[in-house]
């Protein structure tokens, strides 16, 4: 199984990405840090371990991390509702707790630890992630690659934002990020917006006639709101796609390039821009995915929400 540290910020995408990591035979989940984006991070903290426990997932170590981005205010996600889980009434509060350590030096002593680089898969603003590499310089060549959800760089025709939620809240993070030289995949909202839960795939759920299968069915019905009213569209799943690269590598097709976010400006700002031909003269800093397979996503992701 491939060893993974998970950094996120559930939020319901985040929260079936977690379930999937948890339930992948090909996964090993050695930790999981938290960050604000969705809701503050003690709302994702506590969101944590309430699924992790919930999913029979108590003894996987959770370190709670950054409580505002880098170097603006914190700006939450509006998707999640209040709470950041809202749409789960009956699911407990936890019993379990994190561990004392903050989550940047967490995740620096499991690499440090670890005789293998490790797969750093990350789902929420990138503020752990930045300030690792600030504090931790000794560790980067310990991870063998992140691969993130956040960014957008094709413009599909649903796409009407020039700026993707992860890269927005902190984009500082994100400019320290791709300036380390640690390798990344950005898997970027127009890819994710290619995997959306329609009636084919509430109807898919609705077989996993488990606690589990009932729960995923409430967080989506609540998810797909802003979606729905928005977009026209059901929920997407940004954040599962994310953790099934960490399964599957060839559920998307990505490309290089140098990856730029811009700090400036006001409609643009957050925004992420990708030379792909070299046209700055700079060296290609990351992978960028463009092209998901959606069935054989859809296909996993069910197969190990189902028993
Ligand atoms: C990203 O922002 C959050 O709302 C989701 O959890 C996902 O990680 C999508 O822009
Ligand atoms: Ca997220």
């Amino acid at each position: 199984a491939t060893p993974i540290l998970f950094d996120c910020d559930p939020g319901h995408d985040d929260a079936i990405a977690l379930v999937m990591a948890h339930r992948s035979p090909a996964i090993k989940l050695l930790g999981v840090t938290t960050t604000c984006g969705n809701a503050e991070v003690e709302k994702t903290t506590a969101n944590t371990l309430r699924i992790l426990e919930f999913i029979g997932a108590g003894d996987v170590p959770v370190a709670q991390g950054c409580h505002r981005p880098l170097a603006r205010p914190l700006v939450l996600g509006t998707a999640d509702g209040p709470s950041g889980l809202e749409g789960s009434p009956y699911l407990p509060q936890a019993t379990i707790k994190p561990v004392k350590q903050h989550a940047v030096d967490f995740l620096a002593d499991t690499l440090r630890a670890s005789p293998e680089p490790i797969l750093v898969v990350a789902t929420g603003p990138l503020t752990n992630i930045g300030l690792l590499i600030l504090k931790h310089r000794d560790v980067l060549p310990k991870i063998r690659e992140l691969i993130w959800m956040g960014g957008v760089f094709y413009r599909r025709s649903e796409i009407i934002t020039p700026t993707e939620f992860n890269a927005f809240c902190d984009p500082e993070a994100l400019k320290i990020v791709l300036d380390s030289s640690v390798p990344i995949l950005m898997v970027g909202l127009d890819v994710t917006m290619q995997v959306l839960i329609e009636a084919p795939q509430y109807a898919e759920l609705a077989t996993i006639d488990t606690p589990l299968g009932r729960l995923v069915n409430d967080w989506l019905l609540f998810y797909e709101k802003l979606h729905r009213n928005s977009m026209g569209v059901g929920g997407a799943m940004h954040d599962p796609l994310v953790l099934a690269l960490a399964i599957d590598p060839t559920l998307v097709r990505t490309r290089p390039a140098h990856i730029g976010v811009n700090l400036s400006g006001s409609y643009a700002f957050g925004a992420t821009v990708a030379d792909f031909w070299g046209e700055r003269g700079e060296q290609d800093n990351a992978r960028i995915a463009h092209e998901v397979d959606a069935d054989r996503f859809f296909k996993l992701m069910f197969d190990l929400l189902r028993d």
